[in-house]
């Protein structure tokens, strides 16, 4: 899914599925621009998937939540759906670059 479709697409279709795909059944998401990311105890759901083999970096934990400031649930889901697939293809070109797939 990541990076198939532009983000503005990703807005439209996530507040009114039906304006970008008109026989959509997909139920409208409209609050999502309205709910603010901050306080969302980021830190801590960060640590719990690092646990679980998420490989984020303490740098990254650390600047999280500023990172957040005056950002939606839209623009997290957003980013979230941008990512998908991708950070996994970023790793396997990684791996072949340096010769680990070899
Ligand atoms: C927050 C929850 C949801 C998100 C983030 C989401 C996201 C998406 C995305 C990104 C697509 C595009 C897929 C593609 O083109 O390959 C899509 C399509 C679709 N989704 Fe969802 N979806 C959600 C919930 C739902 C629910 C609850 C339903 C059904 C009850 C649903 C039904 C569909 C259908 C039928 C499509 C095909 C395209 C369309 O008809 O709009 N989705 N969804």
């Amino acid at each position: 899914m990541g990076q198939r479709y532009s983000d503005e697409w990703h807005r439209i279709h996530l507040r009114n599925p039906r304006d970008v795909v008109k026989e959509s059944n997909m139920p409208a998401y409209p609050w999502l621009q309205r709910n603010s990311m901050e306080g969302a105890n980021v830190q801590d759901r960060m640590r719990a998937l690092r646990r679980l083999g998420v490989p984020y970096t303490d740098e990254q934990i650390e600047k999280a939540p500023e990172q957040l400031k005056g950002k939606t649930e839209e623009d997290a889901i957003v980013a979230y759906l941008q990512g998908l697939g991708v950070a996994g293809r970023e790793a396997a070109a990684k791996s072949v670059s340096e010769g680990a797939l070899q």
